[in-house]
């Protein structure tokens, strides 16, 4: 099977980037929310993504709006029933995630692939509640989706090596460089992040000095394109907390332990840039 078109669940920050680049790279691509306008910020937030781009000089005008024409957004779940792999990328919870896949299990033909962009989840789970866990892997993006170029593909225990190699190719299809990564919390990059980012929090707490120096520190000092502090606001507090909630339950080091500050923050409703403060005002 040929891929030739693309669904993408979520029309959020990520599922919106994964929308972008599929349809960028060619694929017809069916963009799925649950409201009108969950998709509405999600097409506009394409739209302002490619005109940056094109201001930019990273793309053509044309190529602009070559790619608008190859989306097709929708809140219609049996529209996706034309896709050849469907991206998942909607909230980070099993329950509803395994609700869409049974939903689209029924509406799509059986060789199509699932693929969730979960950056926490455990993949060999989310296959195990559809219908085709061999045709099921993971395919985690970074944000901002059409600015990073890694992928990270996850195989689940069941995921054949047929899917595996189709997602890959398929990675490299969309312009990324994907790597292979284990189905465990973080998979490689999170794994190597997260810890950096809640020490970064710890040391802050310790009074290691200011959240502008050690910003400064990282990125002055190490070429890092954000601090720590600046990056958290960027990836959301309450994303960051989730995740390492997520890798301390499972490897029950110290090291992924969230801080009480950023526990605190996420109470505050301090998320970072989303929420308008984190630990940086917007
Ligand atoms: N379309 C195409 N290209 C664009 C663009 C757009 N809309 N906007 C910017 N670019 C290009 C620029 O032209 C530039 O390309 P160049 O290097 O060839 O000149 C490059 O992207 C960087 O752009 P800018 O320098 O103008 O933008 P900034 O300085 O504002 O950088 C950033 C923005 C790319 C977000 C940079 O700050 C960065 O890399 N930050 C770190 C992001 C990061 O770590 N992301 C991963 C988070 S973790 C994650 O996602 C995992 C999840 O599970 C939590």
């Amino acid at each position: 099977m040929q891929i030739r078109t693309v669904g993408v669940l979520g029309c959020g920050l990520m599922g919106s980037g994964i929308a972008q680049v599929a349809a960028a790279a060619g694929y017809k691509t069916y963009v799925r929310e649950v409201v009108d306008s969950f998709l509405t910020s999600g097409m506009a937030r394409i739209q302002k993504s490619l005109a940056t781009g094109v201001e930019k000089g990273k793309r053509t005008a044309e190529e602009k709006d070559k790619t608008l024409r190859n989306l097709v957004p929708t809140t219609n779940l049996d529209d996706l029933k034309v896709c050849d792999i469907i991206v998942e990328a909607i909230i980070e919870n099993v329950d509803q995630k395994a609700a869409v896949y049974e939903e689209l299990d029924s509406i799509v033909a059986d060789d199509v692939i699932f693929c969730s962009n979960t950056s926490s989840l455990c993949i060999t789970e989310l296959a195990a509640r559809t219908q085709r866990p061999d045709r099921f892997a993971g395919l985690h993006f970074f944000n901002p989706v059409p600015i990073m170029r890694l992928a990270e593909v996850i195989r689940g225990l069941a995921t054949s090596d047929e899917t595996y190699n189709k997602v890959f190719a398929f990675a490299q299809s969309l312009g990324k460089e994907p790597i292979t990564a284990p189905d465990k919390p973080g998979f490689i990059v999170n794994r190597l992040l997260v810890p950096y980012l809640l020490d970064a929090i710890r040391a802050y707490e310790n009074g290691l000095g200011t959240i502008e120096d050690i910003d400064k520190g990282m990125k002055l000092g190490c070429g890092y394109p954000m601090g720590p502090f600046t990056l958290l606001d960027f990836v959301g507090l309450d994303t960051t907390y989730y995740i390492a909630n997520i890798m301390f339950d499972e490897y029950r080091e110290p090291a992924y332990a969230p801080p009480p500050l950023l526990k605190r923050m996420v109470l505050a409703g301090r998320l970072g840039r989303k929420s308008g403060q984190g630990f940086y005002k917007y």
